[in-house]
């Protein structure tokens, strides 16, 4: 088990930075800090952080990807809820990046940046972001409910919305309880698709259940029928079922690749079965809105692995590295 390092400042704000990065040992260079209250920009806001959620972006900073040497130490995290400074609850969109760069998109501004990659994140007590990035929090969730849904949700509520798939198609979500995933099959079912769930382990499997799952296979197991999309955030490990799974002319999305890239990619089954595949990358302050109004007014509640204070975000990353994780793991600043 490896220990954060710790310093501090004279006055300042309780933060968790990258402070150096590692492939093989991500967690080494991993530091508990207090870093000097930060700047404020001409047009941009300072929030206080109370609840801020873990992803495997972290994860892959703190391996270097996306995240140069010249840049550290950079504080970790893209999602947040907070007060502003007027006291207005809020909730934080991690896109920076304008929409007219992007063709109306922000996400496809070729400059974008994600929080925590060119700018300091979200797992510090104070943050400061564009104003255009913080959009007001429903009363119907609360900070550690609103603090999951700016990445891993938001990006699995693109996925559906990208996926071609129409109220009552079936939807193949790969994997059961990474936080796309329990995004996904939650999401899926309030949208009215019906939702399957392959994955590696049968308990995890009996949770998707849970959240609505119609039905769940083992990872690589032959479906009854072909499926009219298929979410996938894991990879190596799951694209070829992927690619079996899906209907011809249906649809495979992809986010990520926890368990590597996927080889050989299949070419001649993507263009024989005209698969489409979509990829897609977070979204934007419009779909962010559009998914916290969605889940205010369905009761949408996210799945929450656990809530640890601030000051033992180790715990949490290290349970994500190990895979032992059923939804978001969210870190609290009282
Ligand atoms: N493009 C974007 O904007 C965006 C946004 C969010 C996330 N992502 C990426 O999407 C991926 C998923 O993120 P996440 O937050 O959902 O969490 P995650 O902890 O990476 O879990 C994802 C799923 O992958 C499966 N899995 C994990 N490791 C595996 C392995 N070695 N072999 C086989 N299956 C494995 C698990 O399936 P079981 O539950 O069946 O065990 C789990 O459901 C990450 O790589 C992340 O970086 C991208």
């Amino acid at each position: 088990m490896c220990r954060p390092l710790c310093w501090t400042y004279a006055s300042g704000v309780l933060a968790v930075l990258a402070a150096r990065t590692d492939d093989t040992n991500p967690l080494s260079g991993l530091v508990v800090a207090d870093r000097p209250e930060p700047d404020v920009p001409e047009g941009w806001r300072l929030v206080r952080v109370k609840a801020a959620a873990l992803n495997h972006h972290d994860l892959w900073s703190l391996r270097g990807v996306g995240l140069r040497s010249d840049e550290l130490p950079r504080i970790l995290g893209m999602d947040a809820a907070g007060v502003d400074e007027d006291g207005n609850p809020v909730v934080v969109h991690a896109v920076i990046a304008d929409p007219d760069a992007g063709r109306g998109d922000e996400v496809n501004d070729p400059r974008r940046s994600l929080l925590s990659e060119r700018y300091d994140g979200t797992f510090a007590e104070h943050l400061v972001v564009p104003a255009r990035n913080l959009l007001p929090k429903p009363d119907a969730l609360d900070d550690v409910e609103a603090a999951c849904l700016p990445t891993a949700w938001l990006t699995a509520y693109r996925m559906l919305l990208r996926s071609g798939a129409r109220p009552g198609d079936t939807i193949l979500v790969q994997g059961a309880g990474g936080g796309v995933s329990t995004a996904a099959i939650v999401l899926a079912g309030a949208m009215g698709f019906r939702v399957w769930v392959a994955t590696r382990d049968a308990e995890r499997g009996r949770r998707a259940a849970n959240l609505g799952a119609d039905a769940v296979f083992d990872r690589g197991e032959r479906l009854p029928e072909r499926v009219d999309a298929v979410l996938d955030s894991v990879g190596a490990a799951t694209w070829g079922h992927s690619l079996r799974a899906v209907r011809p002319g249906g649809t495979v999305v992809v986010c990520g690749a926890t368990s590597g890239d996927p080889s050989p990619v299949e070419l001649n089954r993507i263009f024989y079965q005209q698969i489409r595949i979509v990829g897609v990358t977070m979204g934007s302050r419009d779909e962010l809105a559009g998914l916290l109004a969605f889940c205010a007014a369905r009761n949408i509640r996210p799945v929450i692995d656990r809530v640890l204070p601030l000051h033992q975000a180790i715990e949490g990353f290290a349970a994500l590295e190990a895979g032992d994780v059923f939804g978001k793991i969210v870190f609290t600043i009282p």
